[in-house]
């Protein structure tokens, strides 16, 4: 079904009569050329002249294409509804501007109309492909432009909008044919209605929407990334709203423009130097999802759903019969109509392309609480997002009436807040069933009692962690009075949601959302409704093991608070379903950075050293700041999440155990973990301490400065994983080779240094050998001298049986290291 696009770039085809340049890249007011006589501007890009399309060479327009590439794409025409039929064409300039004319009349072709008359006028082509009018003395100011009449090429620096001052509309209308350039029947406009959009017509008709401007890309252009060649931007003031576009570089980035074809397609091309040709970078409006309004009113048209039409929620096909024959045009009405008021609430939706905005109003300088609140009081509003998606989203957006030409995208749209009656919204959460006001009945006795089942639940559930808190001896502050003196016992000042809220928050849990999923079920991404970013956690309701582990994170997390360690929101509990609901890290694990080739770039020492930092600090309170004292068992990075900026997070306290103040070591019969990160003592005996957690730690700290993951870790010159290459290089005094190249600079090579050497203590072989995190923590943050590290366990994960040449076999001696100790010891 989807459109073929075929774009020919025949517009560049077109014959130029004899060659012969004036001198320089003006004409001034007693000079003129005529046909076969070009100007070339400064640099060379552009040049302009009479030409005719190819398959019409009677024809004679004016015009300006490039020069130093492509030999030939015309990006702007002046008569193009005027053709001059034969080559006495000759363009002057006066005072009124820039005339096209023959030679035996004075009588003109095309004149350019300059609004301010100009004294002593000249007209100038520049390198950017911009044909000026203006005052030989008044190199800036110009009194006319072609900059401001585009055609259907859209340049570097161009401005594609309007300008209520100088009464500009600068909007782009494509050829009629490729053989003649006077206008089609498309025009590409930014439209002045509601919030600016950018709007193509086909005569009066709308016919495609990019959608509004949301921050950084147009809502219904989600697969348009930043690149590293140009930058678009869209300006909105009181008085001017445009759309523009630089090169990053002028002198490097290929040339790229935008044009409108005959047939209306928007197309981006970039200049292939190798090539010498133009490829094409994207083409606009590619599937029949893109015709406005195929879905009809408060329809959503989804390429990758049959049928393609869908009704938002809480809406019904207003013509169910042509609906069923794939006839949407008509569109969808509200099954209950708004109560206006208190009655109402909104459904969100997530991966929209945003309705036509022509009927709305915005305000940029409001939140989404505000924004909700207005669309909630004015009984006429109907939907409300954000103007601007970018960090965690700002301004307001409201619609008015029917929401016309939404569009559905698998990722990466935006967020939608449609209101409706508030039992419809109870509906809609319900097993997709609609339209049956008994069902609605039904569940306003059901939500009732499920939030009663769920308070009864949690209770229960306070109770079981106080019990098992009690057998295990859990340390509660004695310091702390407000808990002591409160009746519950250990208490969990953890809010409950309920399910209907995290089902909101998360689009009913929609693959869209889901963010990962682990071993007791999946991780998904929502939005609360005061705009919190949240990251829900929920079991799988056949996930037996899950229940422990769910009662064993709750009672865990919930009392702990500190920087590094992931944020506990808020549980729930209900029949089947827990769920615990984090704060969102935007920056996802540490290993989809670390381990990415390219990602790991942006992650200099400073950084690392701060991740290295930040999570020894974590796993320190854990081990004794805390008020229990917490055992991890399965620290790895992917489990230190990242925030905005770049600060380490300790998440996934599935498998922590809490301990008495007098235990010190327990041991397990399963061996949870991952391997990798395991201990010997672990991993063999099941036996784990605090020390366990800081084997993981160390193997972390050694991935950490080589960007490399211990396991499956390959060098050529043997098979040790990257604990035992780190021993080696140690043993060979050559700490340094295990850093990676990205970090390394003479400045902080004393600090990589020691910090490697500390990881090695962390993963020495027994595990009273190993630092405790609050000496790491003093290690990390002092010039203190650092023992000797001796033998790492778990050195090689593949080791050969002949091989007897292992370094790590039984080099313990550190004889040859302890002269770098000495030499970069404490200045
Ligand atoms: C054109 O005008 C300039 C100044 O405006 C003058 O210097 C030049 O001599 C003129 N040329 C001709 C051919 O009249
Ligand atoms: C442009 O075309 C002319 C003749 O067709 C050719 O001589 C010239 O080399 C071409 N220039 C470029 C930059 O391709
Ligand atoms: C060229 O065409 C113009 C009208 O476009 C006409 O006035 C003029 O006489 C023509 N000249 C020749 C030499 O045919
Ligand atoms: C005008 O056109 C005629 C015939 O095409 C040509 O002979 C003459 O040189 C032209 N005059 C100018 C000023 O270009
Ligand atoms: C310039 O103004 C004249 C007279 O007002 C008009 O006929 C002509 O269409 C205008 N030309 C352009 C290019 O706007
Ligand atoms: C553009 O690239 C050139 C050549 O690589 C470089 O010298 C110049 O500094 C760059 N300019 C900018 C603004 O990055
Ligand atoms: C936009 O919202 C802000 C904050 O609510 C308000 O102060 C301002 O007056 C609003 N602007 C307009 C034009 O309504
Ligand atoms: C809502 O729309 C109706 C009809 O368009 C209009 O009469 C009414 O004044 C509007 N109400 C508000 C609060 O804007």
């Amino acid at each position: 079904m989807e459109k073929t696009t075929i774009i020919l770039v025949c517009s560049c085809l077109f014959s130029i009569m004899t060659f012969s340049s004036a001198a320089g890249d003006t004409i001034a007011a007693n000079e003129s050329i005529s046909d076969g006589q070009t100007i070339v501007s400064a640099r060379g890009e552009f040049e302009m002249g009479f030409f005719s399309p190819e398959g019409n060479p009677h024809n004679r327009y004016f015009g300006i294409w490039y020069k130093k590439i492509s030999n030939g794409t015309v990006i702007w025409v002046a008569n193009r509804e005027a053709p001059i039929s034969n080559t006495s064409g000759v363009v002057r300039v006066s005072s009124r501007g820039i005339v096209v004319g023959t030679n035996h009349t004075t009588r003109s072709i095309w004149t350019s109309n300059s609004s301010a008359s100009v004294k002593n006028p000249v007209a100038q082509l520049l390198d950017t492909g911009n044909l000026v009018f203006r005052d030989e003395n008044e190199l800036l100011n110009f009194a006319w432009q072609s900059f401001d009449h585009p055609v259907d090429n859209f340049l570097p620096g161009m401005k594609f909008g309007y300008d209520l001052v100088n009464g500009l509309d600068r909007y782009f209308s494509p050829w009629k044919s490729d053989d003649d350039p006077a206008p089609g029947e498309y025009t590409h406009r930014v439209d002045k209605n509601g919030y600016p959009q950018l709007i193509l017509w086909k005569g009066s008709v709308p016919w495609y929407r990019t959608g509004p401007w949301v921050g950084s890309r147009f809502s219904g252009i989600p697969f348009l990334k930043p690149n590293g060649f140009y930058v678009i931007d869209f300006v909105i003031t009181q008085t001017e709203v445009y759309y523009v576009f630089n090169l990053v570089n002028s002198s490097e980035s290929p040339i790229t423009r935008w044009t409108l074809a005959p047939n209306g397609v928007s197309t981006r091309y970039k200049w292939n130097r190798d090539k010498h040709s133009w490829s094409q970078y994207l083409t606009l409006e590619v599937s029949d999802c893109d015709d406005y309004e195929f879905c009809g009113a408060n329809g959503v048209c989804n390429v990758n759903k049959s049928p393609r039409c869908e009704c938002i929620k809480g809406f019904d096909p207003k013509n169910p019969e042509h609906w069923a024959e794939a006839d949407w045009t008509s569109g969808c009405s509200r099954n209950v109509e708004l109560e206006c008021g208190n009655g109402d609430d909104f459904f969100r939706y997530t991966g929209l392309k945003l309705p036509d905005t022509r009927w709305s109003k915005y305000n940029m300088s409001m939140s989404l609480v505000e924004c909700r609140d207005k669309c909630l009081k004015d009984c006429n509003c109907t939907a409300y997002s954000n103007t601007d998606i970018r960090n965690g989203g700002s301004g307001c957006l409201l619609w008015f009436g029917d929401l016309k030409d939404m569009r559905g995208y698998s990722a990466d749209g935006q967020d939608l807040y449609v209101k409706m009656a508030a039992s419809e919204l109870i509906n809609s959460y319900t097993e997709g069933s609609k339209n049956s006001g008994q069902k609605t009945g039904v569940w306003i006795v059901l939500v009732p009692a499920f939030v009663v089942l769920a308070a009864i639940c949690c209770l229960l559930l306070l109770y079981r962690i106080r019990k098992k808190g009690i057998k295990r001896a859990v340390q509660v502050d004695l310091d702390n009075v407000a808990a002591a003196t409160r009746e519950q016992g250990p208490d969990l000042d953890l809010p409950l949601l309920d399910f209907i809220q995290i089902a909101k928050a998360t689009d009913n849990f929609s693959d869209n959302n889901k963010l990962g999923e682990g071993g007791f079920g999946a991780v998904y991404k929502g939005v609360l409704e005061e705009g919190q970013e949240i990251a829900v956690k929920r079991l799988s309701k056949d996930s037996r093991q899950g229940v422990t582990e769910f009662m064993n994170e709750v009672s865990c997390i919930a009392k702990l608070q500190h920087r590094n360690l992931v944020r506990l929101i808020a549980c729930c509990v209900e029949e089947q379903e827990r769920m615990l609901v984090y704060e969102y890290m935007p920056n996802k694990g540490l290993d989809s950075v670390l381990f990415d080739k390219e990602m790991c770039k942006s992650l200099d020492w400073p950084k690392r050293y701060n991740i290295i930092n930040g999570t020894a600090k974590g796993l320190l309170y854990l081990h004794q700041d805390s008020r229990l004292k917490v055992i991890h068992r399965d620290l790895k990075a992917s489990n230190i999440l990242l925030d905005y900026e770049m600060n380490p997070k300790i998440s996934d306290f599935g498998l922590a155990r809490i301990f008495g103040e007098s235990e010190t070591q327990a041991s397990t019969t399963t061996v949870v973990g991952t391997y990798g990160y395991m201990p010997p003592e672990y991993a063999i005996d099941g036996l784990f301490s605090t020390k366990s957690d800081v084997y993981s730690f160390g193997v972390l700290l050694l991935e950490i400065i080589s960007g490399k993951k211990n396991r499956g870790f390959r060098h050529p010159d043997h098979n040790l994983n990257l604990v035992g290459h780190a021993w080696r290089c140690y043993t060979e005094n050559n700490l340094l080779g295990i850093a990676d190249k990205v970090i390394l600079n003479s400045s902080n090579e004393h600090e990589v240094f020691r910090v490697t050497e500390i990881g090695l203590l962390c993963v020495q072989e027994y595990p009273e050998d190993r630092p405790s995190m609050s000496s790491v923590v003093l290690m990390l943050s002092s010039e203190i001298a650092l023992p000797c590290s001796k033998k790492p366990g778990f050195c090689s994960e593949r080791k050969k049986p002949n091989d007897t040449t292992s370094p790590a076999s039984n080099h313990t001696s550190c004889s040859i290291n302890s002269s770098s100790v000495s030499f970069y010891a404490p200045r």
